[in-house]
């Protein structure tokens, strides 16, 4: 079957390449047919690849390919992937794509495309990288009503915190090796300021609760403010700091979604989540934690988990696959501060008797090197807004939640 590829960055020349050298055992999982790439875009000159032959700076070549069926858009960004793909979907090509910023900015949008033409949107390499998560929870956790998710679901910020953790690692020589490594976005802003996991949370919240979930209902804060005196404070409580989404089903109508850093106990099973592993624990009624772990990012991972979309989508030319979700409301996603209990981590400039009067008997942590006028301590649980009341009169240097997970 001819298919085609949008976007020859990281993933997309990883696509092409899983193709060429897994076409036996795709055909196995296809019952016959190969894929075949018959067009390459990008606007990029590749003269030196073997596939030179293949590339186009027209889109136009594939959308007028009546024999091109699947298409796999690695572009990345908004646009023009939206434009590209909802061409293609309203076409009747099914389009798979690992753009998590398109999916969860357009992703209602281009589901109800897809279903109009009976097309399949296919993201499974959004979410996770090489893990299998997008069908694991809207088909083999369909008979749960989810309660809770929460992931380390970026990689690129998870191989930095592991750095500085386990090797007391600079920040910026930890970011660096990770985009060495193919691990982070065009600009990394996406990664370090959590905005990158927050489209993942978009998606999997969208997909968990069967409502679209946008970027800016979803409040995001990212680990340039962690230091390494944090990192020591909280691994004196057997603890690591992680980068977490977070979901919480609250009742039909309201759900809370946020990423932040995270003080995650060791025994937890997102506690030895390192380098660029990503891990996602759902939390269902019936199976209880289910946790999905695997390489989150990189090139051939996300290029497995595009291929495997393709391979399905090549499996159901003119079948619908019963996936997606409808549109949400005003004040479905509500305001976490005010919601959800949890308790602290707290590192302030401020002496013991004055956090003892604001908190009454907390649990204070140190470090080797603490400064005399330094405190850091973990709070009761409390709603983030009832602590930082408690905190008005106290110079504080850092706040990190404490999961449960
Ligand atoms: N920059 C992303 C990450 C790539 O580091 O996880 C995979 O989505």
């Amino acid at each position: 079957m001819k298919v085609a590829v949008m976007g020859y960055g990281t993933v997309g020349s990883g696509v092409v390449e899983v193709i060429d050298s897994h076409n036996d055992v795709i055909k196995k999982r296809t019952g016959g047919e190969a894929l075949e790439v018959a067009h390459i875009l990008d606007l990029r000159d590749f003269p030196d690849d073997s596939h030179a032959a293949l590339f186009t700076k027209d889109f136009n070549d594939i959308l007028n390919d009546s024999e091109v069926k699947v298409v796999a858009e690695t572009m990345g960004g908004v646009e023009p992937a939206f434009t590209f793909t909802m061409q293609l979907l309203e076409a009747g090509k099914s389009v798979v794509t690992s753009n998590k910023e398109l999916v969860a900015q357009k992703g209602l949008k281009l589901l109800e495309a897809a279903e109009k033409s009976g097309a399949n949107y296919l993201f499974e390499a959004s979410v996770g990288g090489g893990i299998p998560i997008i069908r694991p929870m809207s088909q083999c956790l369909a008979a749960n009503n989810i309660e809770g998710v929460a992931g380390i679901l970026n990689g690129t910020t998870n191989f930095i915190l592991t750095k500085m953790i386990e090797e007391g690692m600079d920040f910026d020589d930890a970011l660096k090796l990770a985009q060495d490594n193919g691990y982070a976005e065009k600009d990394p802003t996406a990664d370090i300021e959590g905005f990158d996991a927050c489209r993942k949370v978009c998606i999997l919240a969208s997909l968990a609760f069967g409502k679209h979930v946008y970027p800016n209902q979803v409040q995001t804060e990212g680990i340039t403010n962690i230091t390494l005196e944090d990192v020591a404070y909280i691994s004196s409580v057997k603890g690591v700091i992680k980068l977490l989404g977070q979901i919480k089903y609250i009742s039909d109508d309201k759900i809370a979604a946020f990423v932040s850093p995270a003080v995650v106990q060791h025994g937890s099973q997102l506690a030895s989540v390192n380098d660029v592993f990503n891990a996602i624990l759902v939390r269902g009624d019936a199976v209880g934690d289910v946790c999905f772990y695997g390489p989150g990012a990189g090139k051939l991972p996300t290029a497995s988990a595009v291929v495997a979309d393709m391979v399905d989508a090549a499996k159901h030319i003119f079948r619908k696959k019963i996936f997606g979700w409808g549109a949400g409301f005003e004040g479905y996603v509500v305001d976490y501060k005010d919601t959800i209990e949890m308790p602290f981590y707290v590192r302030a400039k401020a002496p013991t008797n004055k956090v003892q009067s604001a908190f009454g008997e907390v649990k204070f942590l140190s470090r080797i090197g603490q400064p005399s006028n330094e405190v850091a301590f973990i709070t009761d649980k409390m709603t983030e807004n009832q602590l930082r009341d408690k905190l008005t009169n106290i110079d504080v240097i850092n706040i990190i939640k404490v999961t449960s997970y």
